[in-house]
């Protein structure tokens, strides 16, 4: 897992203020939409009856989840910031909603309360996210399913508070786990873009720091339209609905029977 220091939590960083409104109106319906409906599919698959999400932001899997799974299961959504869960809040669910704010590193639910948790596109905040599974695991009742998602570790970058994973170390964070499968998701498209558009900004920034280098910022903003027209050109061959989002890993694994 590669991630760099910081002052404060992760996850209470980037979260509050201004961003939970952004976040829902912006980035939810650009980005997150259909890879949540997707995954919203998939976690419903086993009709789970208790489920806890952890970490679920202003709601877009929990919305889904609460449609595809109807009444007769129950769903607790929580978040570290309460500003995330207004936002679900106010939105709505097909069916009811528990909204609770919650750090995914102390869980405030009895052992083996669920059949089902989920942590999307969030597990790359936990600071301790060998302690994050323990208490995922704790929550679930004995043969409990785990759906978590995460960043993946290509787009590294020191300044970064976010935690990257490779296939390799998220499966190893659930090594005593049954049925453990990883799937990657998101668009390699994407992932491209983003990763060019860092590269040429790296050297913009070197080379428009003198007086005279900075005659060819107008030739920077022409390859930032060029990169991101030319992704939007090929996103058009990605294969599923995730591709979106930048590349990531979901995890699913079943906690192990009591022997
Ligand atoms: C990128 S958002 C994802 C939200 C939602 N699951 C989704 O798919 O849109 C990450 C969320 O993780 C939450 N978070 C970060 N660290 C957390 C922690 N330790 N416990 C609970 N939530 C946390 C943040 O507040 C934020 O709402």
């Amino acid at each position: 897992m590669t991630k760099t220091s910081s002052p404060g939590r992760a996850g209470d960083l980037a979260f509050t203020g201004a961003v939970p409104e952004m976040y829902q109106r912006c980035m939810v319906p650009l980005i997150f939409e259909p890879y949540a409906a997707d995954l919203a599919r998939r976690a419903a698959a086993s009709k789970p009856r208790r489920v806890l999400e952890v970490a679920a932001g202003t709601g877009v899997v929990t919305r889904r989840l609460a449609a595809a799974l109807g009444p007769e299961s129950t769903i607790v959504a929580t978040d570290l910031n309460p500003a995330m869960l207004e936002q679900a809040a106010a939105l709505g669910t097909d069916a009811p909603v528990e909204w609770r704010t919650a750090d995914a590193l102390a869980l405030p639910f009895e052992d083996g309360s669920f059949d089902l948790v989920t942590c999307v596109q969030s597990f790359h905040y936990m600071d301790d996210p060998g302690h994050a599974v323990r208490e995922i695991a704790r929550v679930l009742r004995p043969g409990g399913s785990a759906l978590v998602s995460s960043v993946v570790g290509f787009e590294y970058d020191r300044r970064n508070f976010e935690a990257r994973y490779t296939e390799h170390e998220l499966r190893a964070l659930f090594g005593d786990w049954d049925d453990v499968r990883v799937r990657e998701d998101g668009g390699r498209v994407v992932s491209w873009t983003v990763l060019t558009g860092s590269l040429v900004h790296g050297l913009e920034q070197r080379v428009t720091a003198s007086t005279a280098g900075r005659i060819l910022r107008p030739a920077f903003l022409a390859s930032y339209a060029l990169v991101n027209a030319t992704g939007l050109a090929l996103r058009g061959f990605e294969r599923d609905d995730t591709s979106a989002l930048p590349m990531n890993l979901t995890l699913t694994a079943r906690k192990p029977d009591l022997a």
